[in-house]
């Protein structure tokens, strides 16, 4: 489906943006694991979460539904290998943290997914997974889905130093750690967000965090994690699109509200406060709400330690290309490996903006515009990619309009996007 997005004159009013994926991920993997009831609030309304509670209730959970409440049985004698091929869509957080779980238990798995998914690099979890026991095999050197994984009740524990910033692999294992016969140490020199270990905590499993300069040591015991109440956050990574277009739209005064406040995952906003945007945030224990309001922004350097899975990138590309003078985003190649190649999509989508930008290495640079009203019009192929709709749909509706090529991909993780920036028109 292609989607036209065109200028809107002014921008006012409040979003809620839908509860947090990671955590929606997590809450039903870990209430799957468990032995009876759990109860989910605020459940991300995304296909990539739908695709996770399928494959849950393929496993063995049961789901029931009642208003904004999920509710998730976890079968007193664990999750069982299903017949059928578990298949996790467009989401690698699925697959990733799917094939940790699976390891754990006995039986073989096929995991598929669809193109995008497909594409993407699975060694990175198949190396430590296969160092804990479980049999892994997938297409090619990357181990590409479909992938075939055969799981035991015999895992072991292992120490592994994460060589990339991945919370996905992260995860993968501490769901196989809670299956091991012994404890299991991860070392990630890039701090990438705690949910899995926060989470696994509320749930009675025994994580250690010890935090050093160079990063962050994780040990878990093996354990089962308890039933529990979860209420998820809004979701901070759908908040950076409102939050960008709050600052270079030239009339745009913006609420969003209640998003998760990890310092993992708010990078982008101390970006953006870098950048001279019109920003009030007001803080509570765990959740933020923002009013964002247009902004005149220069330009920044990003280091991709600050905004750790570089999710928040496009949007900030298109920031830096209403800003004045050149922005620079380091080491974030792990772009090329997203849902779509997104160190080449923001590149084009920069330049089709009417940008200089380009890269050297892993470092990318944009020279703004100076304002919004600059922008060209432009048509995108968003490539399967709703990170790569949503900041092009940023991108059109503060400049010039554009036509956005595979915009319902923006489902994945946010179906209501075009519903809720319409409303603030
Ligand atoms: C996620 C981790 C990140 C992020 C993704 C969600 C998670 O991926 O891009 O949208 O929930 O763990 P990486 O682990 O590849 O950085």
């Amino acid at each position: 489906m292609n989607a036209t997005v065109e200028h809107f004159e002014s921008l006012r009013g409040e979003v809620r943006v839908p509860g947090d994926k990671s955590t929606s991920h997590r809450a039903l993997m870990v209430s799957a694991l468990a032995d009876g009831e759990s109860t989910i609030r605020g459940l991300s309304p995304g296909r990539d979460v739908a695709a996770t509670s399928q494959i849950m209730e393929q496993l063995g959970a049961i789901r029931n539904d009642r208003d904004d409440v999920v509710t998730i049985v976890g079968p007193a004698d664990g999750l069982q290998a299903s017949n059928a091929a578990l298949d996790c869509g467009n989401s690698g957080t699925t697959m990733r943290l799917l094939s940790g779980v699976v390891s754990g238990v006995p039986g073989e798995h096929q995991l598929i997914g669809d193109v995008s998914l497909s594409r993407r690099p699975m060694d990175r979890v198949a190396e430590p997974l296969s160092l804990m026991g479980s049999r892994f095999a997938g297409e090619g050197a990357r181990i590409c889905a479909p992938l075939h994984i055969v799981g035991t009740n015999a895992l072991r524990g292992i120490d592994y130093e994460v060589p990339m910033a991945s919370a996905q692999v992260k995860s993968a294992i501490l769901f196989a750690a809670l299956r091991a016969t012994s404890p299991t140490t991860i070392v990630e020199h890039v701090r990438t967000r705690p949910t899995t270990e926060e989470m696994l905590t509320r749930a009675g499993v025994s994580v250690a965090s010890i935090e050093g300069d160079a990063g962050r040591r994780v040990t878990i015991q093996p354990g089962r994690p308890l039933a529990r109440n979860w209420q998820v956050p809004g979701d901070p990574s759908q908040a950076a699109f409102f939050a960008v277009l709050g600052c270079i739209h030239p009339d745009a005064d913006i609420d969003v509200l209640d998003i998760d406040n990890a310092r993992e995952r708010v990078g982008f906003l101390g970006v953006l406060q870098r950048m001279g945007a019109t920003m009030t945030l007001r803080s509570g224990d765990s959740m933020t709400s923002l009013t964002v309001r247009s902004s005149e922004l220069t330009a920044t350097d990003v280091h991709a330690q600050e905004i750790p899975s570089v999710d928040e990138v496009p949007v900030l590309v298109v920031a830096a290309a209403a800003a004045e003078g050149v922005s620079s985003f380091r080491d974030v190649g792990e772009l090329r490996v997203k849902e779509s190649n997104r160190f080449e999509g923001s590149l084009a989508l920069a330049t089709k903006l009417g940008c200089r930008a380009w890269s050297e290495g892993d470092d990318l640079f944009v020279e703004g515009l100076g304002s919004a009203t600059r922008f060209s019009t432009f048509e995108l192929d968003a490539a399967l990619d709703h990170r790569m709709v949503m900041a092009s749909a940023v991108a059109g509706c503060a400049g010039a309009g554009c036509s956005i090529g595979t915009a319902d991909t923006v489902a994945s993780s946010y179906p209501q996007f075009f519903d809720d920036l319409e409303r603030l028109a």
